[in-house]
């Protein structure tokens, strides 16, 4: 079975990453995980390790360097089961929107695109300027999914990882994988509309 690829950029919400990450392996897929130089160091910030076998175990992901071009996932000839840069910095989504390839992240992304596979970009900065809009507009274009890190109150999430996880699922929907994690709209309403209201 082909793999997801997962990159972790700089942008804050490096938890998006890691929960996305440990959802992904118990969903029985293996991915390709990246991290950027500045995810690594807003990993380390927020969530206070600098490797990420520290927060999610060494098994059932593989990591590749992002300097190395010679990866399989720098090849659309290599099959994967689409992409996901959670959280996408806007730096990274400038990068991808115009086609730089100056680390593995924005080539495996590019490729992703060129083959005509499933690209989610989870961007993460506020305000955003025309610029960034104009980017997540070319990305959306070009056949990304543009799926902002913007959580739903609407389960009542309690604690922060409730929180994330309502972006979380919608990521696994995205990428057509199977998933428990959250009650659908739909699914919420055991209690009268009066009481909900
Ligand atoms: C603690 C911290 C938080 C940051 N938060 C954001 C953010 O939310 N969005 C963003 O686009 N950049 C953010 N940055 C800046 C990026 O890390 C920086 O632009 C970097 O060059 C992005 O590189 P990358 O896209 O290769 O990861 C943050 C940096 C730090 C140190």
């Amino acid at each position: 079975m082909a793999s997801p690829i997962l990159a972790i950029t700089g942008a804050s919400g490096s938890l998006y990453g890691i929960r996305l990450l440990q959802c992904l392996i118990e969903q029985g897929t293996e991915p390709v995980v990246l991290v950027s130089d500045a995810g690594r160091l807003v990993l380390k910030v927020e969530l206070g390790a600098d490797r990420l076998s520290d927060l999610v175990g060494a098994r059932g992901y593989h990591q590749e360097a992002i300097a190395n071009f010679a990866a399989p996932i720098a090849s659309g000839s290599a099959p994967t089961a689409g992409m996901v840069i959670a959280p996408c910095s806007v730096g990274t989504a400038a990068a991808i929107a115009h086609g730089i390839s100056a680390n593995l992240i924005h080539r495996a992304a590019d490729v992703t695109l060129k083959e005509r596979r499933r690209l989610i970009v989870v961007p993460r900065e506020t305000p955003l300027h025309a610029g960034h809009l104009q980017n997540l507009l070319t990305l959306a274009n070009l056949g990304a999914t543009i799926l902002p890190a913007m959580p739903a109150f609407y389960h009542k999430p309690a604690t922060i990882e409730d929180l994330v996880d309502t972006v979380v699922a919608r990521i696994l929907d995205h990428l057509g994988i199977e998933h428990p994690m959250i009650r659908r709209w739909g699914q919420l309403h055991e209690m009268p509309l009066d009481d909900r209201l």
